[in-house]
C-alpha cells in the first residue's frame, strides 16, 4: 500500500462540505485549512488536517513538502470541446475587424470550418492534438474535463472523435467525461433538409453512441440557425431514452427558451445562458438544473454581455464555471483566466468562483462523490500554486500556471 503525506500547505483549500453542490452563501465557504496537510493511500485521500495532525499519522509515508504554497483540488472543467483539428485564426482576425460570430459563420468560417478540418483529420492526427490540449489543461491545474464531440457531424466522424476521447483517457493523466454533441450544427450538406440530419442523429448516431458506451451525456446547440426547440426536444428525449444524461448549449446568442427546455427535460446542466431572463432562471431553480457559465467565450467573442451570475447565485442555483475550450469562441484551457473573468466581469467572489469550478462542476458531471474537493474518500487530485493566498489565482491574470499537479496521488509530468 503506497502512502503519501502532503505537508506544509500555507492554505489547503479543501472545498469540503455537504455531499451535494453548493448553493447561495455556501459558495462562499471554501473550507480552508491553514498550514494544512493530507494523508493519501493508494491514490485516495485518507485524512485532511493541519500539517501537525497529518504528520502524526504518516509514519513511513513518502512526503510531498508543499513548502508554504497554496494547494487546491484539481479543477473540474465541465464544458470543453477538447477534440478538433486546426485553429480559427481567420475568424479571430475578422472579429478584430468588427464582424460578428454569426456573420463569420455565414461567410464560411465558424463551426463549419472546424468540421471540415476535423473530418479530414485522421484519428492519429486528432489524438496527437488532443494530447497537446490535455497537457495545457493539466498545466493550468485542471485534472478532469468534460469533452464533447461535435466537429464531425457524420456518424463515422462523430464516432472517430469519441474514440479519440476514449483513447486519451486511457493514456493521459487528464480524466475526460465524454459527451455526444452530434447536434452541434446542421451540416452544410443538409442545410436544405435539416430534418434529415435530425433523423440521422436520432436513428443512427445516438443508438451507436449508446450501445458502444462512448458517451455519458448528450448535448445540443439549441439556437436560432442551429437546432430549434422542437428539434432539440426530439433529440434529447431520444438520448434520455437510451440512458444518456443531458447538457445543453442554450440562450447564448438569443433568448430562445433553451433554459426552460433544459428544466422541462430535467437536464443536468444548461450552459452559456448569456441571454437567459428571470423566467429561465426560475425554471432552472425549480428543476435543479445547474447553470454552466462560460465567460471565456463572452470575452473572446468581444462581447460585454455576461450571464447573470449574481442573480443565479441569489436564486439558489448551483452555479458552475467552465472554459468552453474550443477553437472558435473560447480558445483557452485556463481555469485561472475563467476565475479572473468571473470575479471582474460577473461580480462573483473568488470563493464563489472556486466552488463553481471544483465541487459544483464535479456534481454536474455526476462525480461529486469522487472529485471536486479534498476530503477523505475522494481521489487525491490536486495542484500546488506558488502563491500565498488562493484569491491570487483570480487576481493575477493571464499567466497563472500550476507549479505541480497530482492525479490519484501521483505527480503529473507537466513538461512533456
Ligand atoms: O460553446 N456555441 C456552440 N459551440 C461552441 C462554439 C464552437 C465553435 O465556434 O467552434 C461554444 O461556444
Ligand atoms: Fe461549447
Amino acid at each position: 500500500m503506497k502512502s503519501v503525506a502532503l505537508l506544509n500547505a500555507a492554505q489547503l483549500v479543501t472545498l469540503a462540505g455537504p455531499a451535494r453542490p453548493r448553493i447561495g452563501p455556501e459558495m462562499l465557504d471554501v473550507a480552508l485549512v491553514r498550514d494544512g496537510g493530507m494523508l493519501i493511500r493508494n491514490g485516495q485521500i485518507e485524512m485532511v488536517g493541519t500539517s501537525a495532525e497529518v504528520e502524526k499519522e504518516s509514519a513511513g509515508a513518502e512526503v510531498i513538502d508543499a513548502g508554504g504554497r497554496v494547494v487546491l483540488p484539481g479543477f473540474v472543467d465541465a464544458h470543453t470541446h477538447l477534440v478538433f483539428a486546426g485553429s480559427r485564426l481567420d475568424d479571430f482576425e475578422r472579429r478584430a475587424r468588427g464582424e460578428t460570430y454569426e456573420q463569420i459563420a455565414g461567410a464560411g468560417g465558424g463551426i463549419w470550418s472546424t468540421v471540415a478540418r476535423t473530418r479530414a483529420a485522421s484519428d492519429v492526427d486528432l489524438l496527437r492534438d488532443a494530447r497537446r490540449h490535455a497537457q495545457w489543461f493539466l498545466r493550468c491545474g485542471t485534472t478532469t474535463v468534460e469533452a464533447k464531440s461535435g466537429y464531425g457531424l457524420t456518424l463515422e466522424d462523430e464516432l472517430k472523435i469519441l474514440s479519440v476521447i476514449q483513447q486519451l483517457n486511457r493514456e493521459t493523466s487528464l480524466q475526460s467525461v465524454p459527451t455526444f454533441l452530434g447536434a452541434h450544427a446542421i451540416p452544410r450538406e443538409d442545410q436544405e433538409s435539416p430534418e434529415r440530419y435530425v433523423d440521422l442523429v436520432v436513428n443512427e448516431m445516438l443508438p451507436r453512441v449508446a450501445s458502444e458506451k462512448l458517451a455519458e451525456f448528450c448535448d445540443i446547440f439549441c439556437e436560432q440557425g442551429y437546432f430549434n426547440l422542437a428539434q432539440s426536444r426530439r433529440i434529447l428525449t431520444a438520448a434520455q431514452g437510451l440512458g444518456l444524461k443531458l447538457r445543453m448549449h442554450v440562450d447564448q446568442l438569443t433568448n430562445s427558451g433553451g433554459a426552460r427546455l433544459a428544466a422541462e427535460l430535467g437536464a443536468a446542466t444548461a450552459d452559456h445562458l448569456e441571454k437567459t431572463d428571470g423566467e429561465g432562471i426560475a425554471a432552472m431553480k425549480t428543476a435543479r438544473v445547474q447553470p454552466v457559465l462560460l465567460p471565456g467565450s463572452v470575452y473572446a467573442l468581444g462581447s460585454t454581455i455576461y450571464p447573470r451570475a449574481r442573480e443565479m447565485i441569489e436564486a439558489g442555483l448551483a452555479v458552475v464555471l467552465a472554459t468552453d475550450f474550443n477553437p472558435g469562441s473560447s480558445p483557452t484551457p485556463s481555469m485561472p483566466m475563467v476565475l479572473s473573468l468571473a470575479c471582474t466581469q460577473m461580480r462573483m467572489s473568488p470563493a464563489e468562483a472556486l466552488s463553481a469550478c471544483t465541487v459544483n462542476a464535479a456534481y454536474s458531471l455526476s462525480r461529486g462523490d469522487r472529485i471536486g474537493s479534498l476530503e477523505a474518500g475522494k481521489l487525491a487530485n490536486f495542484a500546488l500554486y506558488d502563491v500565498e493566498d488562493y484569491r491570487e489565482l483570480a487576481y493575477w491574470f493571464g499567466f497563472t500556471r500550476a507549479e505541480s499537479v497530482y492525479v490519484r496521488g501521483e505527480p503529473v509530468d507537466l513538461a512533456g
